[in-house]
Order: C-alpha cells, then structure tokens, then sequence
C-alpha cells in the first residue's frame, strides 16, 4: 500500500503566516506540521510516500525532508498541484504514482495523537472500495458530516450548516484504484472545488465504503485556533509520555 500526503493550498485561513511559508510547514509545537501526517502513515508500515503539494512555497519541502531519511524512508517523491482545485483534484495528481495500488490519502494538517495501524490493516483485507475513518466532535459543521442509521453512514455531507450527526470525516482515506476514475467524474462543487467528501458519497453509493472509528484525539490545524490546539495536544501527549516513562 502507498501513502499520498495532500500539502497544497494557500493556507488563506491563517494569513498572514502563509504569505511567507507553506501552511504544512508551520510550527505545531517542536516540528513543522507536515511531520505529523508523515509519521502517522510511516508508523503504519508505509513506505512509499507521496507528497502533492502547491502554491509559492512547494521548494521548502524538499529543503526540508529531503529523500525522508530522518524517518527511514529511501526516498519521498513529490507532485506540484498548479492552482487550486481542492482535495480530490490534488489527488488525481496521485493516479501515476499509485500506479494501480491502493493508496492511504492523509491531509498535510491532520495531526492524531494514536496510530492508523488497525484501520490500514483492515482495509489490506478489505477486497476493494474505500475506507474513511470518523470522530466525534463538539463543532462538526466545520467538517465532512455522516448521517448515519443503525450504525451504518447512509450519506456524507460537506460542511453542512445543520449537521446530522455528531461525527466529523477526518482527513484520512483508504482509496483503491477506482478512485481516479471517480475524480474524473466529478463536478466542481459551489465553492469551485473537486470535493473529497463527493468522492467518497460515491463509493457509499456503490456500496463500497466502510468506515472506522478513530481512537485517540484528532485535530487539523488550519485555522489559528486549530493550529494553537494542535500544538497544546501534542504537547500533552509529550508531556504523558515523559512522565510515563519516569514513572
Ligand atoms: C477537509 C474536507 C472535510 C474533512 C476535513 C478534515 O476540509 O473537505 O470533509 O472533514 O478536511 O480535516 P477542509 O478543512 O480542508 O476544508
């Protein structure tokens, strides 16, 4: 299974910041962000990585992970997004790179305090479709938004203004090949974007989308309030492990 890291955008949300830096490269605590989603996926055993990104600061990147050896990687390979398209058309940029594989798709500013270990392993097993994973959260109109019955996602909608249940979609997808096919499909959404959440609707509507509950906190950090709660986690959690260590 390869790994796709979606790190474009022009960050607008936390100007002025991103005048001068890609958002993925931002402090969240003591690493630029784009380590957190490169760690998640290379502690879930993927080694083969993907990073799209865009906009006026995409040559830090390389400066700054280089062939991602400080994370055991033999190299990174790396795709330029011209424009901006949204998530899904950021990842049709994947299709030559996924080479028919089966791809975990994270997004450049989703930070989670566990792993994807099980999820990533159920959905080897999986035969094919997609796989997404949700979270509870206080504010889900910020996010994709499954209503769910019996336990089971019957529709996703993106950033709707009454939410229909109180699950996020968090910024991690299990894709197979079809995927690419899929965005080609698509239609630019309101906001003029190639929407992730249209992508999995309709993998919900072949039947072919399975879904995990996250464990662990999750967070993006895309907005200044986001971001300074990024840092305040994942400080935390350095914090538990020390002590946990000292005993
Ligand atoms: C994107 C997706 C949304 C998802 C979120 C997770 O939103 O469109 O469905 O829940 O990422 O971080 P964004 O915040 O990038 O607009």
């Amino acid at each position: 299974m390869k790994g796709v890291i979606l790190a474009g955008g022009l960050g607008s949300r936390l100007h002025p910041l991103t005048k001068i830096t890609n958002k993925h490269l931002l402090p969240v605590y003591d690493r630029p962000m784009i380590h957190y989603p490169l760690l998640t996926l290379v502690d879930a055993g993927i080694r083969d990585i993907l990073i799209v990104t865009g906009g006026n600061h995409a040559g830090e990147f390389l400066r700054l992970l280089g062939n991602g050896r400080e994370f055991g990687l033999e190299d990174i390979a790396y795709t330029y997004q011209e424009g901006e398209g949204g998530i899904a058309d950021a990842l049709s940029l994947a299709r030559h790179f996924a080479d028919g594989e089966k791809i975990v798709v994270i997004l450049g500013d989703n930070i989670i305090e566990g792993d994807i270990r099980r999820p990533v392993t159920a959905f080897r097993e999986q035969p094919r479709g997609a796989r997404i994973l949700l979270k509870k959260v206080p504010d889900p109109s910020r996010f994709g938004v499954p209503e769910m019955r019996d336990g089971r996602i019957v529709s996703i909608e993106e950033k709707p203004k009454l939410a229909k249940s109180e699950y996020a979609v968090v910024g991690i997808y299990m894709y197979d090949a079809a995927v690419f096919d899929i965005i080609s499909s698509l239609k630019p959404s309101a906001r003029n974007e190639l929407e992730i959440t249209d992508v999995n609707n309709h993998d919900l509507a072949r039947g072919e989308l399975r879904h995990d509950l996250l464990e662990g906190w999750w967070t993006d950090a895309g907005t200044f309030e986001s971001l300074f709660r990024a840092s305040m986690l994942v400080r935390e959690r350095m914090i538990e492990k020390l002590t946990a260590r000292i005993g």
